[in-house]
């Protein structure tokens, strides 16, 4: 039962609104907001737990309770760094287990169960190893977005931010990599690197539900529209997608693209949530919404958050077993040799 009083509830709904979620006032929604971040933010202390942030989740998650807010390499990385003994990620299970492999002393949770990813659900790990018996002495690089026991299967780990210099830097040592298991991200990463899919690097069928349905078509009606308009796409869209913008990267590379920029527009092809945050951000920016809601990550809500840090079940404690951790451990700690070296 919580115990915020009213006058609490009106401060918070101040510190919100100068955050910048005013556009979320629609029928004392704020006051709602105001009551659950607030409770999660007094959670948080006194349970000495943070909350892990990913760049879709809604802007009072990120804005109203979130501790490390990023992409999925950032977010890696701040989990390692910080002194709480939990960590309640607000993202989807890759990035919790991810965090969980890192961590072991702490406890790791995930707010919903629904939130899962497209991408990860496509490949097992006795699907690498096939492919691996299929191309003997080929590096396997994994993209972030797999489970503990896809990783635990590879050499090497990459997020959107990295993809490219990793590759690269593999390539330097070897001839055939495995790139798994988004087959758009691998072809757009073929594309730039000059290899020929099937050959020297070898694709898996996955995809992202979210990027994967974009239409080319509707981004050439905006440029028509909206001359001067940016336009830029997640490294998950198709190629058809890419060779009609103007920037391709991960959330990150995204975010850093408009700061940096000062463009008439910006057309943002990836999921909402980033929007939402660009908008809020950066206020006297254009932003022209294109954009695709992520169910799996928008499974994870104030409301689910405030009932983990209360009392978590236990399917809620995202756990992985030590020969795995173990091995995934190292093909991650690869990814974070290889992008800062
Ligand atoms: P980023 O690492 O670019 O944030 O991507 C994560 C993701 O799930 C994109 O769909
Ligand atoms: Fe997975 Fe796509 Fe959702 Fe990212 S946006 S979590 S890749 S389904």
């Amino acid at each position: 039962m919580s115990c915020i009083n009213e006058s609490e509830i009106k401060e918070e709904s101040k510190r919100l609104m100068a955050l910048g979620l005013h556009h979320r006032c629609v029928e004392g929604r704020l006051d709602q907001i105001a009551a659950l971040t607030e409770e999660i933010n007094r959670l948080k202390k006194e349970k000495n737990a943070v909350i892990c942030a990913h760049v879709y989740q809604t802007p009072e998650i990120i804005l109203g309770i979130g501790d490390f807010v990023g992409d999925s390499y950032k977010l890696a990385d701040d989990s390692r760094h910080t002194a709480a003994d939990i960590i309640v990620f607000c993202g989807v299970r890759f990035m919790a287990e991810t965090a969980a492999v890192l961590n072991p002393a702490k406890k790791v949770y995930i707010p919903s169960l629904d939130a899962g990813c497209s991408l990860s659900e496509s490949v097992t790990a006795e699907d690498v190893r096939g492919l691996k018996a299929a191309h003997p002495g080929a590096s396997v690089v994994t993209y972030i977005n797999t489970s503990a026991e896809v990783k635990a299967e590879s050499d090497c780990i990459v997020t959107s931010a990295n993809a490219e210099k990793i590759l690269r830097r593999i390539y330097e040592k070897n001839k055939k990599v495995i790139f798994i298991p988004d087959r758009f991200m691998g072809a757009n990463l073929a594309k730039v690197l000059g290899k020929t899919p099937g050959e020297d690097i070898i694709l898996w069928n996955g995809s992202c539900v979210v990027h994967e349905h974009f239409d080319a078509r509707t981004i050439a009606l905006y440029r028509k529209n909206y001359p001067g308009v940016a336009v830029l796409a997640h490294a998950e869209c198709p190629s058809d997608i890419i060779n009609a913008v103007d920037y391709m990267g991960g959330t990150g590379d995204m975010m850093r693209y408009v700061e940096n920029t000062n463009a008439a527009a910006y057309l943002l092809v990836t999921e909402c949530g980033f929007g939402e945050l660009a908008r809020i951000k950066f206020p006297d920016k254009n932003f022209i919404a294109m954009c695709r809601l992520c169910p799996y990550m928008k499974a994870v809500t104030l409301e689910n958050i405030l009932q983990t840090l209360k009392k978590p079940s236990k399917e809620q404690l995202v756990t992985v077993p030590p020969e795995i951790a173990a091995r995934a451990k190292k093909a991650i700690e690869k990814m974070f040799e290889l992008a800062e070296g």
